[in-house]
């Protein structure tokens, strides 16, 4: 169990220390609030939201409003974790000027502790002038869910020489521009540990091998709650999936067979009262 609260300076302790820095994906309060209770380094308010708890196929349809309401809920479960919030498609990419306003609302009304924006050089204005702002940047390079269309499908990135030159020179200027570490999303491993050695600031990984400074997954990946697909970076801890159904229709069939309320589970009452109802 932690007792001090994670920033950015704990971050670039463990880059020094060779500490991995432990991040999980949630998107409420009691889910925020076990992680931060089993010492979890940081939360990050994914708008993987958009697939895993709002049932979209990708993450272009996820809000500045939906970020903003579950961030909130996960900041007030998250005591010691520090808490990174995605800024979703189109609230960065239009202007310098709107991703400092929405970068600013996520901390005002989401109670952030940093935001992760996606994209590298292109969008290099836009976390210079956020961090300028006081506001700490998570880069996201590699496989970034809201280019999907322009990827043309969930693929793994960087495999060819001018592609992975593309990538490290991306996490270069990120870094130069001021973001506090960066996220490597479905990159072959031997690249992921080039950036690594390459970058001063950490880097988190995601389908990118063991040599990233921290690892990322989507809590119901690990829990094995979401079957709609599952990447080959993911490691089951837990079939909680499988034991929801299973309550669920346990559930269902005490009903069926008058097993549930018991008595245990009900108020009484004086009966005289309930006679002399009229
Ligand atoms: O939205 C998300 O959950 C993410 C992780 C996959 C890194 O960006």
């Amino acid at each position: 169990m932690k007792d001090t609260k994670t920033t950015v300076l704990t971050f670039q302790q463990c880059k020094q220390t060779g500490k991995k820095i432990s991040m999980l994906t949630a998107y409420d309060y009691s889910t925020a609030k076990l992680m931060d209770s089993a010492g979890i380094d940081a939360i990050l308010v994914g708008d993987s939201l958009g697939n895993v708890m709002l049932g979209y196929e990708d993450t272009i349809s996820v809000t500045m409003e939906d970020m903003i309401h579950h961030g909130r809920a996960v900041s007030r479960g998250a005591k010691n974790a520090m808490v990174v919030v995605d800024m979703p498609f189109m609230s960065y990419q239009t202007s310098v000027y709107d991703a400092v306003v929405n970068a600013g609302r996520l901390m005002k009304e989401a109670r952030a502790n940093a935001v992760k924006l996606e994209g590298g050089a292109e969008i290099c204005p836009q976390i210079k002038a956020i961090t300028d702002a006081g506001i700490p940047v998570m880069a996201h390079l590699g496989l970034t869910p809201q280019s999907i269309n322009a990827f043309g499908g969930f693929k793994v990135q960087g495999k060819t020489l001018e592609k992975a030159q593309k990538l490290l020179d991306n996490a270069r200027a990120v870094e130069k521009a001021g973001a506090f570490s960066l996220t490597l999303e479905c990159v072959p491993s031997a690249l992921a540990k080039k950036i690594t050695e390459t970058l001063s600031i950490p880097t988190i990984g995601i389908g990118a091998g063991k040599d990233c400074n921290g690892q990322v997954l989507v809590y119901q990946d690990l829990l094995g709650m979401f079957s709609d697909f599952t990447p080959k970076f993911v490691k089951r801890y837990a079939e909680v999936g499988t034991m929801m159904k299973e309550a669920f229709e346990n559930y269902i069939s005490d009903l069926d067979n008058g097993n549930f309320p018991e008595k245990q589970h009900t108020y009484t009452i004086d009966e005289e009262i309930i006679k002399n109802l009229v």
